[in-house]
């Protein structure tokens, strides 16, 4: 059997070529990594997790006209997605003060802010992926005022979506990371939410209690993270409602 072409290994995926001209394979890894990678760890059922979450999220976007790199689940690990070009940026929603944000600012993790606020970090891992200003955006031409004006525009509705969904279920929506791709349909350029979105790339605090329920439950050791993660799952109807010890996963 041919060996399939790994494009990419990551710190939590892993892509391959995908079986028609261009879709990628992004396949979903134990490995959890913070601090830049400086803290790193395996955790048994992490990328089953936030394959099946990714899944969700990705679909429920599609679902309300939000376009994203999402074709379909192959299995437990794996997903078919369009491959596009990556626009270099990191693009941050916060809801409520937290992480970076909290220590550049002084302002007490889960205080409300006044709006959501958008930022920008520069995908650069041996620069720590620093925090960007519109003005290096397109000086440096990362990207275009016209691709920045719809990046805007799907970070605030991937924001709303994701907030709903969450309060739904008794969760805080704090902040979350997303990355946008840009797909080419014949001449004409569009642009899509890719990468994942999970509770690797979210801070989720349960309503109730303020229990973490995202990696910072990694980054601050407080406790399972896949207790956290499949927590999610089954409030969102991803898991059965009954907590099987490890992710037995319905189809
Ligand atoms: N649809 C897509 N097409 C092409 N590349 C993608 C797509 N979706 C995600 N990617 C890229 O695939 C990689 C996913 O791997 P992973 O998340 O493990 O990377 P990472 O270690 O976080 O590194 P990076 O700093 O590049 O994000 C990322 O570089 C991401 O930008
Ligand atoms: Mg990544």
């Amino acid at each position: 059997m041919a060996r399939r072409k790994k494009i990419y290994e990551g710190k939590a995926k892993i892509l391959y070529e995908g079986p028609e001209p261009g879709t990628i394979v992004q396949y979903f890894k134990d490995d959890a990594t913070a601090f830049n990678a400086q803290k790193k760890d395996v955790i048994e059922g992490k990328g089953v997790l936030n394959n099946r979450l990714s899944e969700f999220f990705m679909l429920g976007l599609s679902q309300i006209g939000v376009p994203t790199h999402f074709i379909r689940r192959l299995n437990m690990r794996e997903q078919l997605v369009r491959s596009c070009e990556i626009i270099p940026l990191e693009v941050i929603v916060r809801n409520f003060a937290a992480g970076s944000l909290s220590k550049r600012l002084g302002i007490e993790e889960g205080t409300q802010l006044p709006r959501p606020i958008v930022e920008y970090c520069y995908k650069d891992d041996a620069l720590g992926d620093p925090l960007v200003t519109e003005e290096h955006i397109a000086a440096f031409g990362w990207a275009s005022q016209q691709d920045m004006d719809d990046v805007l525009s799907l970070a605030l509705r991937v924001n709303d979506f994701l907030s709903g969904v969450m309060l739904a279920v008794g969760i805080k929506l704090i902040d979350f990371k997303i990355e946008i791709g840009r797909v080419y349909d014949g001449d004409f350029q569009r642009l899509v939410v890719a990468d994942e979105i999970s509770p690797d790339s979210c801070r989720l605090w349960d309503i109730e209690t303020g229990r973490h329920l995202d990696k910072d439950v990694f980054r601050r050791d407080l406790g399972s993270l896949t207790d956290a993660y499949s927590e999610v799952a089954r409030r969102l109807g991803v898991l059965p409602q009954t907590a099987p010890t490890k992710p037995t996963l319905i189809n």
